[in-house]
């Protein structure tokens, strides 16, 4: 449905009229990254459950958020899910690990209670770790990620409280977020970086036999990982199980998921210039969207 002036006046009206009520409101599933890699999140959920509405915001002018402090990546991150929750949103997810890392349980805990409780953030960490049990053999997993993901050690955190037994080998990929958003992901230069973390990792354990793709940027660059990560060992890319994870939530929480729209509709809003938006995602989603920019603050 195309996204013209009218129906977004008609829907901040609806949301000022419920609000003075105090009826919750309606609106669609946020989806939020730093960038473009969301939106790897964001076509699996689509595809697993295409009635639902969904508005996602890339934040693609201050991104990567990968080699930025907590306290920054928490405020932008705390900027985004105010704008989706003004934006009418009953559940954001962050489809950005970096910010699952850093902002994920200070929203959850601190600010969740005086923006709006009646509304939900999640993350894709959690459901991301909650699928590796069965996977390894070796029991030795690695996990490649931005730095700050790496640094906030929220996967090796995670993955002990569920299978203790799992040892968790990190490596911070700096360049292949800008890789990506700069539309470099098939040069020699991909190669070169690809080639060189995964090698690192594998230097720091040769007995890993999975690898979690801790960064949702990651699947675009996905055949040159295959090409230089070693056959036996198995990539995990975290679309479909935070789509299925997403499923089972709103089957659990009947009252989040009745003030999620039902019309199969899908926009986008971004930090930066609507046409470079536009370029890069239907590249990527082989689709024309409606696009609109937004200010965070
Ligand atoms: N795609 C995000 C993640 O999963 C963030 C990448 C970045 O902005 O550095 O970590």
């Amino acid at each position: 449905m195309p996204w013209t002036d009218s129906s977004l006046f008609l829907s901040t009206i609806q949301i000022i009229i419920m609000s003075y009520f105090k009826i919750p409101s309606k609106g669609p599933i946020g989806v939020f990254d730093s960038g473009y890699g969301g939106l790897t999140i964001l076509k699996e959920i689509k595809k697993l459950m295409p009635e639902y509405d969904y508005l996602y915001l890339g934040d693609n002018a201050r991104t990567p958020y990968g080699t930025r402090s907590f306290e920054v990546v928490y405020g932008f991150t705390l900027q985004a899910v105010r704008k989706l929750f003004d934006m009418g949103c009953p559940l954001v997810i962050l489809a950005c690990n970096t910010a699952s890392a850093k902002a994920l349980r200070s929203i959850q805990q601190k600010d969740l209670p005086y923006l709006d409780n009646t509304r939900r953030v999640l993350g894709v960490i959690r459901p991301t770790v909650e699928c590796i049990g069965n996977m390894t053999k070796t029991r030795h997993i690695g996990i490649l990620a931005t730095s700050g993901t790496i640094k906030s050690e929220s996967y090796p955190m995670e993955i002990k409280k569920l299978y203790p037994d799992i040892s968790v080998t990190g490596m911070a990929c700096p360049m292949w977020v800008p890789l990506v958003e700069n539309n470099e992901s098939d040069s020699e230069g991909a190669d070169y970086f690809v080639k060189k973390y995964i090698g690192n990792l594998l230097d720091k354990d040769s007995e890993i036999d999975t690898i979690i793709l801790g960064c949702t940027h990651y699947p675009l660059l996905i055949n040159n990982i295959r090409r230089f990560t070693p056959n036996h060992i198995k990539l995990i890319t975290q679309g479909e199980y935070v789509a299925e994870s997403l499923k089972n939530y709103l089957y659990r929480h009947p009252e989040i998921e009745e003030r999620c729209i039902k019309k199969g509709s899908c926009n986008f809003i971004t930090t930066e210039s609507v046409e470079k938006f536009k370029e890069s995602a239907s590249i990527f989603l082989q689709e024309d969207i409606e696009v609109r920019s937004v200010t965070l603050e």
